[in-house]
């Protein structure tokens, strides 16, 4: 089975590329929905500079793997990503993919690569045997929104209004007002992921058209402290698939902690969702293990867990 690398997908590419992303879904994760084609090509062709390579069988692939090159080399991961269909697995093609992706890494410079795997799936041994380490466990997590709004309301979350500090919303870019202010804001997830003291009013941007340009809608809800930023939520609402919605990034500036931000920033956007979109029935989310606070609010608004998620790393020079 060859490899060939894919570049500017033709239609019929496209379509080959979903329906193997689909099967290896429907395979892998029998009860939940399989991703809308729009949704796969959104991700194939939104904004990102990527590399693309394919195992062609039968009329279509057999395999597929992506290479992500977000930013600065110098700075940001490539993000790998190898779908092999069930029935071609345990032959080599994912590590032959895998070489091909590495390959690309390092001739682009980076030093690094990030992957993603469910606990539980191939995926963990594969990765831990081809030169990747486990950097990060998440859980993921889903909520009714029904049920949510009826617990904002009984337990009056939504009304905290903790003192000296007002809400604002925006749907897509950030106000140019506030770009600066929320990239800050943005950093103070670095405490739960070195990657993100990179944000920049640029970033913020740029990670909000990519949303758009996806077709897909970003809602922001963040609370103000004078001319600061203390703490925001963001929600992504898929174009063609609305009903399940999901929750980007929450975070709460050190200094502001403690006063129940989160929780505050969080009932706000179920009740602007509940008026703008009232078809969003379900929000799924992911919260890293160690995230002690965002588990706690996430489990008073009434997220269940879903699944446990595994991030992995690997140094360029380890891969195959
Ligand atoms: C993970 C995945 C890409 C592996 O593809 P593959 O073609 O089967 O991988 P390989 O044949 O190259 O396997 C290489 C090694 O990984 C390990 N491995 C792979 N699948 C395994 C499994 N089911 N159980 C135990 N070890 C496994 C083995 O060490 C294997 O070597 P071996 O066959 O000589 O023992 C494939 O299972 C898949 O598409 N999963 C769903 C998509 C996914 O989760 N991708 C995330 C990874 S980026």
């Amino acid at each position: 089975m060859d490899i060939v690398e894919v570049n500017d997908p033709a239609d019929g590419e496209l379509d080959a590329w979903h329906a193997l992303v689909s099967s290896v879904h429907t395979h892998d994760h029998p009860e939940e929905p399989s991703p809308e084609p729009s949704q796969t090509v959104g991700w194939l062709l939104g904004g990102v500079p990527r590399r693309m390579w394919a195992v062609p069988h039968e009329d279509g692939f057999g395999a597929v793997a992506s290479l992500r090159l977000p930013g600065d080399a110098a700075v940001r991961a490539g993000e790998i990503e190898i779908h092999v269909h069930p029935g071609l697995r345990r032959r080599g093609v994912g590590t032959r993919l895998l070489r091909s992706a590495a390959g690309a890494l390092r001739a682009d410079q980076r030093a690094t690569a990030i992957a993603q795997a469910l606990a539980g799936t191939p995926a963990v041994p594969f990765l831990e045997s081809r030169g990747f380490g486990c950097v990060l466990t998440t859980q993921g997590l889903v909520l009714r929104t029904d049920e949510a709004r009826a617990r904002v309301e009984t337990e009056g979350y939504a009304a905290l209004d903790p003192s000296g500090y007002r809400l604002i919303r925006w749907t897509g870019v950030v106000p140019d007002r506030l770009a600066a202010a929320f990239a800050m804001a943005k950093r103070a997830m670095a405490d739960h992921d070195e990657g993100e003291s990179a944000w920049t009013p640029e970033r913020v941007r740029e990670t909000a058209e990519q949303v758009a340009k996806r077709g897909d809608e970003l809602y922001t809800v963040a609370a103000l402290h004078g001319t600061r930023l203390a703490g925001f939520t963001e929600i992504v609402v898929p174009g063609d698939a609305p009903e399940r919605a999901f929750q980007y990034d929450t975070a709460v500036v050190p200094e502001h902690r403690g006063r129940r931000l989160g929780l505050w920033v969080k009932a706000a956007m179920l009740r602007w969702l509940a008026e703008e979109r009232p078809e969003i029935t379900e929000i799924e989310t992911d919260n890293a293990d160690d995230n002690e606070h965002m588990l706690a609010v996430n489990e008073a608004l009434g997220f269940r867990p879903l699944r446990e998620y595994r991030e992995y790393q690997a140094t360029a020079s380890d891969l195959p």
